[in-house]
């Protein structure tokens, strides 16, 4: 089935419109239980219970029911080193990426996560190592097995024209886009192997270092801050970005192409960088005065802005969507609107910062980004977000109410539901808890989880100790019910 994702630019509202037919069904995730329990569910490192393989072989998946192989089990990933050269011309992607992990278990085999390519070596603490292709898995031998909490450092050479991936359900096509004159890379939500090995899957963040290599007259832009200046050699550049904040391996990226590019300091003292494709040079001072303003203005609302520097890149990829990139979401073939800006910044807290340990909990993400554009609308003197909240649950016969989105489902993960109906849970829980309690339960989550990640039930835990209410009931209409709640 193939589904539309299109911008309505009503009231500056960023939707995913989903055109998928089916019936909602429970599916094989259960509703989760609420009512002050602040358990995620699972073991500390895993979303919830990996798929077992025998002794000290890590699982192939690390546990999120909804993508049973995405990320891995065996391992936590502390670091990625990304050492790669592309060519535009000939899409060939090579170069090597050095993992550095810590084992949570005595493990002797273990897979990453890698989508085409050929691999031509793996070594595991410098060591050459067997390893093989299973589907998406790249099932790596240890030399000798690897002692529980032992770190160890896996890398891998490989190269290859990437493959994203194509017409998966609502998800469109994701992960490394090769481009006329680069690459968009836009992963989420598990398209980081088609650009890299990894335990892809956003309950293991990391830290990054990209050292990105690209004909000269190229621009290659990556997560968090350029760390030298590029060097040219031989008709070639090298970048060199370090994202040190953890980052879920979704949000990685490595946009390359012609770029105009603008950097500066917001009026709050927080670095920019904006970069915008040659044919939406118009658009690049914008970019970069309504991203600092956003950026400045978000840090007000939901605290103190997590990263090191913030941004945005257009690119001519003809994509209709964007992507919340750490530090530098990414836009996809149009000139974003100041509501658009506004979502993607506050995913900057608000999935990047706070990410999700499993894809059911997608609403944590995109059910805040879109309240923020109802904030955004508001605070400029537009809607209200009371009015926005009354127009969107007007709609008696949106299928979003069929569709429960503390529920979100593999198959239709970008459902409107996740996105407006999550909103709407918002502004519900605001209307019961008032104003200064819902804020300051904002502030409270993205301090208390920041670079982490949580579950729904942790929010209704910390919902009902703010404002010493009993939440249960209202989100369990909201988020968990296939119906349009009543209005209490
Ligand atoms: N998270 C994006 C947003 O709401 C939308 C999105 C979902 C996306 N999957 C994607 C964008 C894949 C790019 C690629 O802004
Ligand atoms: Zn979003």
């Amino acid at each position: 089935m193939m589904a539309a994702r299109r911008l309505t630019t009503t009231f500056a509202t960023l939707a995913l419109i989903s055109m998928i037919g089916c019936a909602p069904s429970e599916g094989a995730v259960t509703a989760p239980t609420h009512g002050g329990s602040a358990s995620g569910g699972g073991a500390a490192a895993s979303p919830g219970a990996p798929l077992e393989r025998s002794g000290t072989d890590g699982a192939p998946g690390i546990g999120d029911p909804a993508f049973p192989l995405d990320g891995n089990g065996g391992y936590d990933v502390g670091h990625y080193t990304l050492k790669l050269s592309y060519d535009p011309a000939s899409k060939l992607l090579a170069g090597s990426a050095q993992i550095q992990a810590t084992a949570v278990q005595n493990l002797s085999r273990f897979d990453l996560d890698l989508h085409g390519f050929t691999v031509s070596q793996v070594t595991v603490g410098g060591s050459e190592a067997r390893f093989a292709r299973e589907g998406d898995e790249l099932v790596v031998t240890a030399p000798k097995m690897i002692v529980k909490n032992a770190p160890f450092t896996v890398t891998v050479h490989y190269s290859g024209v990437p493959d994203p991936v194509r017409n998966s359900s609502n998800l469109g096509t994701y992960g490394f886009i090769p481009t006329p004159d680069g690459s968009f890379v836009t992963s989420e939500p598990d398209g980081a192997k088609t650009w890299f090995p990894s335990n892809d899957h956003p309950s293991n963040k990391a830290t990054y270092d990209f050292e990105i290599t690209v004909p000269q007259g190229v621009t290659a832009i990556a997560n968090g801050e350029q760390t030298a200046p590029p060097k040219t050699s031989g008709g070639k550049t090298t970048f060199v970005w370090r994202e040190k904040h953890p980052m879920a391996s979704y949000l990685a990226t490595m946009t390359t192409g012609k770029f105009d590019v603008r950097t500066g300091t917001s009026p709050g003292g927080i670095p920019v960088y904006a970069a915008t494709d040659p044919k939406f040079r118009d658009a690049l001072d914008t970019l970069y005065t309504k991203t600092a303003e956003i950026t400045d203005y978000w840090a007000t609302v939901f605290g103190p802005y997590p990263f090191s520097s913030t941004g945005g890149v257009i690119d001519d990829f003809n994509a209709g969507y964007a992507l919340e990139n750490q530090t530098k979401p990414l836009y996809g073939g149009f000139t974003p609107d100041a509501g658009i800006i506004a979502h993607e910044l506050a995913h900057q807290w608000f999935g990047d910062s706070v990410s999700v340990k499993r894809w059911q909990d997608l609403w944590l993400n995109e059910g805040f980004a879109t309240y923020a554009e109802w904030l955004w609308s508001e605070h400029t003197g537009g809607a209200t977000a009371e009015q926005m909240f009354r127009n969107a649950y007007a709609n008696k016969t949106s299928a979003m109410w069929t569709y429960a989105p503390g529920k979100a489902r593999s198959e239709d993960l970008f459902n409107d539901a996740v996105y407006t109906r999550g909103a709407l849970a918002l502004h519900a829980l605001r209307q019961k808890i008032g104003d200064t309690a819902f804020f300051t339960l904002l502030k409270k989550w993205t301090a208390t989880y920041k670079y982490g990640n949580a579950t729904t039930n942790q929010f209704i835990a910390m919902a009902e100790q703010t404002s010493g209410k009993n939440l249960g009931p209202l989100f369990d209409a909201w988020l968990y019910q296939p119906t349009r709640p009543t209005l209490g």
